[in-house]
């Protein structure tokens, strides 16, 4: 069989492009070898020429301005690493698969903002928009639902998406440090960036259940997510956790309950002795619920160039192996819209730290505000703090509504015991 030649343009070249560009010329005939065609990096085009990277740019490969790559017929895949949902990125990927060229890109931000009208182009031009490397970087889950899991119907898909958030969490766990020690330990490592906002605020989680939702249930995007990030976790969370038998995690959650979306990104706790419960460090692990098969776990690293890079190179293999596939999985025009539900409509059993006055009779009115917004109690831990002048309560509730339990967080919140704002965890029993 005659071999074709895809020629391919890497625009951004930081921490993910540098990767890809070096990993792509030191295993040119091994990735050729499994696709049967052949692959060159014809150009490549960064922000900044002058810039000292760690990659040997062969002359004539650099571009000035990425404009110049949509338009030149020579190119069959470009690769875009710059990031961001708006400016050069957008105006990139929409240029390219206007002009009917295929694209990778690893931007969740973007994919999980424009990826309707993105994939609206891709289809009608009939070219790839590839994005596996924008959701749990080196996990496989896009593929694996696209191909793997094709059989399936998926009705629930969860799991830990951010290994910034997930270090952080694990590590004050594991060596009792508080959360902005850690979160500079992570910084200073290069586990987290050095604003690591959208990591700690859930944002970066959401944009991947977003993703993950339009694949698992061929919908279209659906903007509307319950979002809670880790920053007010605390050591007193974890050790209390702990106590409780259970650990702490950042887990996006995406299901369809009675022909609704239901989207949620939030501090989690999970039981001690469960898979998820041992997904430490960086790891990140998604869990898909569908049938036939029942539950799915695909773990590993979530981020960095190595498993970004594995993720784009499966990306453009599937390009050079002429798989041009739907990139939301279906069809455009067989794509669904969801109505969406809210997270009070849904049943949690809940942890609800309290930090009150040390006086007569608050645990009996707390315990009457709890029954009387019908929130039943499993089990009351108090500690008495050093001045004994405060106590810190900590309630595990039954399964209640979650409406219920917000209704119960208002009122106590009123009350002249109340030091803090109450504390809402949910907990996970699956
Ligand atoms: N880092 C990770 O672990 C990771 C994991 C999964 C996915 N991703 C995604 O991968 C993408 C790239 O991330 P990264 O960490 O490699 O980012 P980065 O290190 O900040 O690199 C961004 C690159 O984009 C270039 N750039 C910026 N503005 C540009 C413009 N107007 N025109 C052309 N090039 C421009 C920059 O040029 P200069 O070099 O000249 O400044 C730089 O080379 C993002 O979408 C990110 O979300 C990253």
């Amino acid at each position: 069989m005659k071999k074709r030649f895809y020629n391919i343009a890497i625009v951004g070249l930081g921490n993910i492009g540098s990767y890809l560009f070096n990993f792509l010329n030191k295993n040119k005939i091994n990735i050729s070898n499994k696709n049967i065609n052949n692959f060159k990096i014809i150009y490549v085009s960064a922000k900044n020429k002058n810039k000292k990277r760690k990659i040997n740019i062969k002359k004539n490969q650099w571009v000035k301005n990425f404009k110049t790559i949509i338009k030149d017929k020579k190119v069959d895949i470009i690769v875009e690493l710059i990031g961001g949902s708006e400016g050069a990125a957008k105006s990139l990927v929409f240029g390219a698969l206007k002009s009917k060229k295929h694209v990778v890109t690893a931007n969740k931000a973007l994919i999980s903002k424009y990826g309707d009208q993105l994939s609206k182009i891709a289809e009608k031009n009939k070219v790839n928009l590839e994005f596996e490397a924008a959701v749990c970087g080196g996990v496989p889950i896009i593929r694996s639902i696209k191909e793997g899991l094709i059989a399936n119907k998926i009705n629930r898909i969860y799991g830990i998406f951010n290994g910034t958030s997930n270090y952080v969490l694990s590590s004050m766990d594991q060596n009792k440090t508080s959360f902005n020690t850690t979160i500079n330990k992570a910084i200073k490592l290069g586990y987290a960036e050095s604003n690591p906002s959208s990591d700690i605020n859930g944002e970066d989680v959401a944009s991947k259940v977003k993703i993950l939702s339009c694949l698992s249930f061929n919908s279209f995007i659906n903007k509307n997510i319950h979002v809670e990030g880790i920053k007010d976790i605390d050591e007193e969370d974890i050790s209390n956790a702990n106590k409780l038998g259970y650990k702490i995690k950042l887990m996006g959650f995406s299901e369809i309950l009675d022909n609704k979306i239901f989207q949620r990104v939030h501090p989690t706790l999970v039981d001690k002795s469960s898979y998820i419960a041992g997904v430490n460090g960086v790891l990140n692990a998604v869990i898909v619920d569908g049938k036939p098969v029942g539950k799915n776990i695909i773990q590993g690293e979530g981020a960095g160039p190595s498993a970004t890079t594995s993720a784009l190179v499966s990306d453009i293999s599937s390009i050079m192996r002429g798989n041009i596939k739907f990139p939301f999985a279906i069809s455009n025009t067989r794509r669904k819209k969801y109505s969406s539900g809210k997270i009070t409509d849904l049943f949690f059993s809940s942890y609800i730290r309290l930090n009150v006055k040390d006086r007569y009779g608050v645990l009996a009115d707390i315990t009457k505000i709890f029954s009387n917004n019908k929130v039943s109690i499993k089990r009351v831990l108090q500690s008495p703090q050093k001045n004994k002048k405060n106590s810190s309560i900590v309630i595990i509730t039954h399964r209640s509504k979650d409406n219920y339990i917000q209704k119960t967080l208002k009122t106590l919140v009123k009350k002249s015991y109340i030091i803090k704002r109450p504390k809402l965890l949910r907990i996970e029993n699956d």
